[in-house]
């Protein structure tokens, strides 16, 4: 029996190194499996969470044209979820176990969203930082070895750009108007900027899963290589705004070819990552209390799926 396991590690890995995709009905290690269930139902939980910082601000978005654009994005994020959820679903888990894991506690969501959302401004750095961070990884993503979640992340990445794009418009606008306006702009990138840095993960060196995940493809990039991407590009765009990146020892490296930036506050990310964020209770009541007032939605669509398979066999007699 362990010579077939051992062979068909090999032949598992063999189709990972040729650059071949691991679908559902293929056989894979209990441990890829287990990493996938991990890594994507925590992207899913992410999207659903990170509709609620945002929604904040729906009912009080400047105009008629902002407010549309901010219920297309949640609504995005929404069906984000549930993509991200059916091909977690393919790994042999339920949704009902999933959202357990979740309302538990046991399942973690991305750090960034145990922020508050305290201006205007704040959507504008979100849909530009956060959204911006989420494509930079997401790209990365739709080269991801198992088949389901490399197709999602091929329809998610490009509504991510357009979140990305209004949230930057929002903030070119700030920057253009008065200087009230561009204070508040600037405090919001001053808030948003480190955690965003922190959604790409422990370091390199402190990574529980990176080395194992770029062996098997999950990763064709580490931790630190897409944070630096991400700032390579967004310091940039934060230069083109004239507003200040919160970093002192920001600096172009003409060696490195990239920017050195100072120390992120690893103990801030452990803490928010251990559910000890300004927002981590909140987020989680929130969605305990989405899923209890929603329970007679379920129970309806399911008495009327039941009522139309009885009818359908009885069709069939
Ligand atoms: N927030 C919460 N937990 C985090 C985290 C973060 N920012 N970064 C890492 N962690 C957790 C990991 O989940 C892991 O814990 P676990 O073993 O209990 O799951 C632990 O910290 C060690 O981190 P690793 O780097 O070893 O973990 P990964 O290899 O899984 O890498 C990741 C972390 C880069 C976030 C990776 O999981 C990933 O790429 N996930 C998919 C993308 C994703 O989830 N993005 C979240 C944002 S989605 C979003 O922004 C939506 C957009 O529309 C706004």
């Amino acid at each position: 029996m362990s010579l077939t396991i051992d062979r068909l590690e090999e032949e598992f890995q063999a189709k990972i190194d040729a650059g071949q995709n691991i679908e559902p009905k293929d056989w894979m290690p209990e441990k890829y499996r287990k990493t996938h269930i991990r890594q994507i139902s925590q992207h899913a939980h992410s999207e659903i969470v990170g509709m609620l910082p945002e929604g904040n601000w729906i009912t009080r978005a400047p105009s008629l044209r902002r407010k549309v654009a901010l219920l297309a994005k949640v609504q995005d994020e929404a069906g984000h979820g549930l993509y991200l959820y059916s091909a977690t679903e393919t790994l042999g888990i339920s949704r009902d176990e999933l959202f357990e894991q979740l309302h538990s506690g046991k399942a973690k969501y991305s750090s960034i969203f145990n922020y508050p959302t305290l201006s205007w401004a704040d959507i504008g750095a979100i849909g530009w930082l956060v959204d911006g961070a989420a494509i930079i990884n997401q790209v990365m993503l739709t080269r991801t070895s198992y088949g389901p979640y490399a197709r999602a992340m091929v329809r998610i990445c490009k509504e991510e750009s357009f979140h990305q794009r209004q949230g930057y418009e929002i903030m070119l606008t700030l920057c253009r108007g008065t200087q009230a306006q561009k204070d508040m702009a600037q405090d919001s990138l001053n808030r948003w900027w480190w955690p965003s840095l922190m959604m790409f993960g422990p370091r390199d060196a402190e990574s529980t899963h990176t080395e194992q995940s770029m062996k098997w493809k999950i990763k064709r990039k580490t931790n630190d290589e897409l944070r630096q991407q991400f700032i390579d590009i967004t310091v940039p765009q934060a230069e083109f705004l004239g507003l200040k990146v919160p970093d002192e020892d920001l600096k172009w490296n003409e060696e490195r070819g990239h920017y050195d930036f100072g120390e992120i506050n690893w103990d801030e990310f452990w803490q928010v990552v251990k559910g000890n964020g300004p927002c981590n209770k909140e987020r989680l009541d929130a969605r305990r209390s989405a899923y209890e007032n929603g329970a007679w939605v379920r129970e309806a669509a399911m008495a009327y799926a039941e009522k139309q398979e009885q009818k359908r066999l009885a069709e069939v007699g």
